[in-house]
């Protein structure tokens, strides 16, 4: 697909009657919504319990989530559940998806390096999110780092500014019509990679385990 078309967008790939994330997540399998499809090597779609409370929006697959076929399972999803767990959240009642879901990278050399999702992907990837929330129907979404904000906030959303704070959404969202799905809790967060990027990880980490906290006390 040529870089100046628009992608044709994961809706044409969602089935309309899933009643199950079961369903979702075949048909994912198969989707061509955007060009990620071609390089990735499997769609790596969200898991957790069909009845959580609480949904976790990364970025995309990294290159350990791109080989197993599942979200969250490489370093920064290590820290993610510790930090779960720190802020004393049931971690049974969670369910891990991200905005895009297939890896996107770069090759250098036989490295695959990771590229951030861009706004047509984002885009183009969001109605399996959609497809998500109307089957979850959570009470509370935990919006991980800029490209989850941009997915479900709108790219004017700053984490820095507004993070650990609770939000009606989807009325915060920058277009509420996008998300058909009932009004809950947003609450934003620095995306875990940050945290073991970060020069000072104890307080990046502690910063990211307070802001769960908001969440938990919202839940009790
Ligand atoms: N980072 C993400 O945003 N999602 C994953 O699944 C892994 C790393
Ligand atoms: Fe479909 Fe999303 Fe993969 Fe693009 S990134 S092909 S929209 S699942």
């Amino acid at each position: 697909m040529p870089r100046t078309e628009a992608p044709i967008g994961a809706q044409h790939f969602v089935p309309p009657d899933a009643h199950e994330l079961d369903q979702l997540k075949a048909a994912a399998a198969h989707c061509e919504g955007c060009e990620l499809y071609q390089n990735a090597t499997q769609t790596v779609f969200g898991r957790g319990a069909a009845n959580a409370r609480v949904v976790f929006v990364g970025e995309q697959p990294g290159d350990v989530e791109d080989q197993q076929g599942l979200p969250f399972v490489g370093p920064a999803g290590r820290l993610l559940r510790e930090a779960v767990d720190d802020a004393g959240l049931d971690p049974g009642n969670v369910y891990i998806t991200n905005a895009v879901k297939h890896f996107r990278f770069e090759l250098r050399g036989k490295r695959r390096i990771h590229q951030s999702p861009g706004p047509a992907h984002i885009t183009a990837c969001r109605p399996w999110l959609v497809a998500e929330f109307a089957l979850l129907k959570p009470e509370l979404v935990v919006v991980l780092g800029a490209t989850a904000a941009k997915a479900l906030l709108g790219p004017s959303f700053r984490v820095t500014r507004s993070r650990g704070q609770l939000m009606p959404w989807p009325a915060s969202a920058q277009h509420p019509e996008d998300f058909p799905v009932a009004e809950i809790q947003a609450l934003a967060t620095i995306h875990p990679s940050a945290v073991l990027r970060a020069d000072d990880r104890d307080a990046a980490y502690q910063s990211l385990v307070e802001d769960l906290k908001v969440g938990a006390a919202a839940l009790a």
